[in-house]
């Protein structure tokens, strides 16, 4: 008696159609039909060869940069929160978040502001430059929440930027103050225009005023706490935020007086360093000895002896600055703050 075909996938593989399934296989392979073969996923923890598909201004000292797969190639997932390790040129990495579509397994897009060495040679490339990418990785996971207030400063829009999409794709309700030194500094403010004029704040809110609040300094001042940017916030709504180092540490500060909901957040800068004391790095093979002040961080003495050294998130996270020491572990320099004796 001939058993009934599994439909379901469930158990084990139906004799009958595993041996269709190897013959559908075979003729493919003999024949070079392909069906609906899809391109091969690119691994994450491997580097990435992506060329630069397009540069465009966003903003006074801003560009945003398009990055696509060699030979058309399926881009690893990610979700809003998520950054790359972008290498302009050998040696050299920085950190970016993706400020693009998510759901556009195509292209990588990220925003880049004019600020120091990586930055220089990012804003350097031209359509056509080839660039490595390591990632994606998050560090700064989105969840699901009906409501959100987001706080931008500047280019630490880039990472809320595909949150705000996606909260609003969800139908949540959403609010975003967006912070910075002037309007032509600021990147991205005619897709959040698009996206405002798409999902409309509803009478119904928990949230009050208008979707989006663009809040230049030259308009409004240099914002005097964390409380000014979260106004109108309701007591359970998550907090994203990310901005300089003040903004974030003023936000926190005063979301823990007026809100029980989380506040996540990310800074683009170290922070700085509180009640540090001077310590000394010896480099074995040089027999230099280095004193680091209290206020000062061993990666930054370093490089003045030893200049190649290469940094990126300069946060403790990313490994890019890790260097053997002579006991065969490894110390990431842009954190590390006790005596130690590097294998240099
Ligand atoms: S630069 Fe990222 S861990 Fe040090």
């Amino acid at each position: 008696m001939t058993r009934p075909l599994r439909l379901d996938g469930s158990g084990r593989t139906d004799r009958l159609m595993a041996t269709l399934t190897g013959v559908v296989a075979v003729y493919r392979r003999l024949s070079g039909v392909s069906g609906r073969r899809r391109p091969p996923v690119l691994a994450v923890d491997r580097d990435l060869p992506l060329v630069v598909d397009d540069v465009r201004a966003e903003a006074e000292g801003v560009v945003s940069l398009r990055l696509v797969p060699e030979r058309g190639e399926v881009l690893p997932r990610w979700r809003p929160g998520a950054h790359v390790d972008l290498s302009p040129r050998p040696g050299l990495v920085r950190q970016y978040s993706l400020c693009g579509d998510p759901d556009d397994r195509s292209v990588y897009r990220v925003g880049v502001r004019l600020l120091g060495e990586g930055s220089t040679a990012v804003h350097g490339l031209k359509k056509g430059a080839r660039v490595t990418v390591r990632g994606p990785r998050n560090a700064f996971p989105f969840v699901a929440s009906p409501s959100y207030l987001f706080v931008a400063g500047g280019i630490g829009i880039t990472p809320i930027l595909p949150m705000v999409r996606q909260a609003a794709a969800s139908g949540a309700d959403w609010r975003l103050v967006y912070t910075g030194r002037d309007r032509a500094s600021m990147p991205f403010l005619e897709e959040l225009a698009q996206i405002e004029a798409l999902f409309p704040a509803e009478s119904s809110s928990t949230l009050s005023g208008d979707r989006v609040w663009i809040r230049p300094d030259t308009e409004y001042g240099v914002p005097a706490s964390g409380a000014e940017l979260l106004e109108g916030m309701p007591e359970q709504a998550p907090i994203y935020c990310c901005g300089p180092v003040p903004m974030i540490v003023g936000v926190r500060a005063d979301a823990a007086l007026r809100t029980s909901g989380p506040v996540f957040f990310e800074r683009f800068s170290p922070p700085p360093i509180v009640g540090g004391e001077p310590f000394r790095v010896t480099l074995a093979r040089s027999g230099v000895t280095l004193d680091v002040p209290a206020d000062r961080t061993t990666l930054d003495v370093l490089r003045e002896t030893v200049p190649g050294i290469a940094y990126s998130c300069r946060q403790g996270f990313c490994g890019t600055c890790e260097l053997p020491t002579v006991t065969g572990a490894r110390v990431r320099v842009c954190v590390e703050r006790e005596p130690v004796t590097l294998d240099l």
